[in-house]
């Protein structure tokens, strides 16, 4: 790539995509930057092109057309159609992986084989096309238990069952949802849930400061899985030792695992792990960023970001390191009325930038549309409200009060995310 004068284009149009778009921003080295399709809070950072994510054939054509240095794949969608690979055939620099390395998310049936034969930590497992057979298993085999989907499922492809009946209604709900499509059934890792992610050439790996996500609508981590509804940075009791443990036992051998396997990943490389009293194990691998994690994450990098993503493309992970800021960073979601299951959208929403800034806090955008002149909701996970300080508490306090930048009807959002005792 060269030194400066780039121009990026980001795919995706949620609050991981506004984020990328703000700290590419911040980059000395970018001077345009393109997000397809983006979203209205990215106005001000970038231009804004009406293309899908997942529209392949008009991505690829618009980055020859304007002749981008680099794309940044920010959602799974495109990754599992081959946008990378398209891209890659037209010599398009892209950071995100290949369709056959996004495997690792894609499919779990795919991801679950891989790490027994690389022997990366994680629950034990059988996959089941007969629904019959699968609900025989979990009879014998008892709760908690978990079932899962094979493919994509926003999310939704999850339940952790904790009698037989939530189990059968598990498997009932997933065989409707994935039809035809193979059922996961592996049994309950308990402990504390944190987020790794690592940016990766292939062959080595940098590490991102951890993260822990908040899946659960309500409070005190209760209620259905969500999209996730806030991130803290860095995760609770996360050191160094941990850390490398989990490089030594999961990450190297899973990007190994995959080079060896002739499907070379290169991108950032999402480990969603269990902290177990065994050690640390996987609970599913994501072949993005996190979302919301990369709202709180991308905060707390000193480095730029620029620099990050060509040390993959360009294959010099092993002589990058990134700088990261002290203190912590919290990203709150505001929620629409009724999410995440019945989402109440169309609302207006009035937002306090001048405010906003005043006191530090960043604002992106998720589920927003314009409506005209005025800004109205188009997802169940509206806004990300995320506040930085010099503790985990301090940037939860922060976040809270962020939230007096942001109105609209019916918004909520867990109290519980990042505060102490939570
Ligand atoms: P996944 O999409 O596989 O990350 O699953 C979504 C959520 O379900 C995870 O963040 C965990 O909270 C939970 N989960 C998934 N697999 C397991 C498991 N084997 N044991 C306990 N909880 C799990
Ligand atoms: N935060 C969960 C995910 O990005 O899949």
């Amino acid at each position: 790539m060269k030194q400066d004068d780039l121009s990026i284009l980001v795919v995706g149009g949620g609050g991981r995509e506004h984020a990328l778009v703000w700290k590419l921003h911040a980059s000395p080295r970018v001077s345009r930057i393109y997000a397809a399709p983006g979203n209205p809070g990215m106005h001000r950072l970038a231009e804004c092109v009406p293309i899908c994510a997942t529209d392949v054939h008009e991505l690829v054509r618009f980055a020859l057309g304007k002749n981008v240095d680099l794309v940044v794949i920010g959602p799974e969608a495109p990754l599992a159609l081959g946008l990378s690979d398209e891209l890659m055939r037209f010599g398009i620099p892209v950071f995100g992986p290949s369709k056959a390395a996004a495997s690792i998310e894609t499919s779990k049936v795919w991801a679950k084989e891989f790490m027994k034969r690389h022997r990366i930590p994680t629950a034990d497992c059988r996959t089941f096309k007969d629904i019959g057979a699968a609900k025989r298993y979990v009879r014998q085999r008892g709760t908690p238990i978990v079932v899962k989907a094979d493919g994509l499922a926003s999310g939704k492809g999850v339940v952790v069952a904790y009698t037989p009946d939530e189990a059968e209604k598990g498997i009932d709900m997933i065989s409707h949802l994935t039809e035809g499509s193979e059922i996961v059934v592996e049994d309950c890792l308990i402990g504390c849930e944190v987020s790794f992610l690592v940016v990766t050439d292939g062959m080595s790996a940098i590490p991102l400061i951890s993260a822990k996500d908040h899946k659960r609508a309500k409070d005190g981590d209760k209620g259905p899985n969500t999209g996730g509804m806030g991130a803290i940075v860095p995760a609770p009791s996360f050191d160094s030792s941990l850390q490398e443990m989990i490089m030594e036992k999961i990450v190297m051998p899973t990007i190994r695992g995959l080079s060896a396997e002739g499907r070379p990943y290169v991108g950032v490389l999402y480990a969603g792990l269990m902290l177990t009293s065994e050690g640390p194990m996987v609970l599913e691998f994501n072949a993005r960023f996190g979302d919301p994690e990369t709202q709180a994450i991308l905060p707390m990098m000193e480095s730029d970001l620029v620099d990050v993503l060509e040390a993959a493309v360009e294959g010099t992970c092993s002589s990058t390191t990134i700088n990261w800021l002290d203190g912590a960073c919290v990203c709150v979601v505001a929620a629409s009325s009724g999410y995440p299951e019945h989402p109440q959208l169309g609302k207006e929403i009035h937002i306090h930038e001048d405010r906003a800034e005043r006191d530090g806090i960043l604002l992106f955008h998720a589920g927003t549309r314009l409506d005209g002149e005025r800004l109205v909701s188009s997802g169940g996970r509206v806004l990300n409200v995320v506040g930085r300080g010099r503790s985990v508490e301090e940037a939860a306090s922060s976040a809270y009060q962020g939230f007096s930048c942001v109105t609209f009807e019916g918004s909520w959002a867990r109290q519980d995310i990042g505060r102490l005792g939570a």
